[in-house]
């Protein structure tokens, strides 16, 4: 095992790259977060230096990777809102990238989504395009993972609809809900990306589980290994979003977007890929049957305003080190 190599994580503090960095540090990597969100509380946080993604400052993102072999990126904003954008997503994207390659790092191990396409009329699914290129142009050598779904403790989608098959006797499907889905279990995912980071090669792989469901399935299945009954609705999709919206407004959070939506139906969040995970969706979801759903999983509550984040905390960041 090599101790003296460094790996740096986005969002190390997040779902998928807090589960990155505990693996790099099993190895005996050593590890740097690049965050707005520092978790001083956290006991590994104390084995990581943390930098803040300071995107208006690029030497100080190429300072805290000097001497990284390895980046690891999860960095992206999932939707549109007045405290960001994911246009502002891709533009910082493009600096961190830049900054990754001056700092000398090697190999960039990427996050992207399932189907992505510079010609989708999703920005979503563009700029995740136009940032696989990017990857692709920019000299360093990667890999780049495309899940369609994450699941597992913390995760958003599979706990928010076994919430909303908790409280309310109805559940609307967009459309007929025949589309497919094939979601990987967050920790599959995390050991992908930590083998990838270990490799030279460059690869494009969808990060995807054993199981594909329809999501008419998927919302069946949770509903039965939760023991509970529910109706079943087809729902035209307008109609589905001025729902979500509304409950968003009741829990101040975004449930689910326009454009998500019209993905989901469009089958983006579907792949024929061999499986690069073996966590059964349907083990996890029986394993935790009874916390499942119990509380709602804000994606917004995860975002706080984060200016200051670092003052007067006791992040050890490298100029502190
Ligand atoms: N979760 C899924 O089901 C799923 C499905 C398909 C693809 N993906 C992709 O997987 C990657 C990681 O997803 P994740 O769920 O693990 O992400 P996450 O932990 O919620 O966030 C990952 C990173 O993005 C930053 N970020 C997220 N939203 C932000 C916002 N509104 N403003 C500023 N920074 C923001 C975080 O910054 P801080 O560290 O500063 O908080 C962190 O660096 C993303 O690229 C996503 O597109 C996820």
């Amino acid at each position: 095992m090599d101790t003296a190599e460094t790996h740096v994580v986005t969002g190390a503090f997040g779902y998928s790259g807090s589960r990155i960095a505990k693996r790099l540090l099993d190895r005996g990597i050593a590890v740097r977060a690049l965050t707005n969100s520092p978790r001083p509380d956290e006991p590994y946080a104390v084995s990581i230096l943390t930098n803040p993604l300071c995107f208006d400052r690029p030497e100080g993102l190429v300072h805290s990777m000097r001497g990284a072999s390895v980046l690891y990126n999860t960095y992206w904003i999932r939707y549109n809102h007045r405290r960001f954008t994911r246009a502002q997503a891709v533009k910082n994207s493009l600096i961190l990238f830049r900054a990754a390659r001056e700092a000398g790092v090697q190999r960039i191990v990427h996050v992207s989504i399932a189907n992505p396409s510079e010609d989708s009329p999703f920005e979503y699914y563009r700029g995740k395009a136009r940032l696989e290129r990017a990857i692709r142009e920019s000299g360093l050598s990667y890999a780049i993972l495309r899940p369609a779904v994450l699941f597992g403790d913390e995760d958003i989608l599979i706990n928010n609809i076994a919430w909303i098959l908790r409280r309310f006797p109805l559940f609307g499907i967009f459309g007929r809900g025949d589309y497919g889905i094939r979601p990987i279990h967050v920790d599959d995912f995390a050991e992908l990306a930590v083998r990838c980071g270990r490799e030279s090669g460059n690869v494009v792989l969808d990060a995807v589980g054993p199981e594909r469901f329809s999501y008419r399935q998927l919302v069946k299945e949770i509903m039965k290994i939760m023991g509970i009954q529910r109706w079943v609705v087809n729902l035209p999709p307008e109609l589905g979003y001025w729902i979500g919206r509304a409950i968003g407004k009741a829990v101040g959070d975004v449930v689910l977007t326009r454009d998500e939506i019209q993905a989901l139906m469009s089958g983006l969040l579907d792949s024929n890929a061999p499986s690069t995970g073996e966590t059964l969706l349907t083990e996890w979801a029986r394993r935790n049957a009874d916390r499942l759903g119990r509380s709602y999983h804000s994606e917004l509550a995860r975002r706080p305003i984060r200016y200051g984040a670092y003052v007067g905390s006791a992040v050890r960041t490298m100029n502190a080190s």
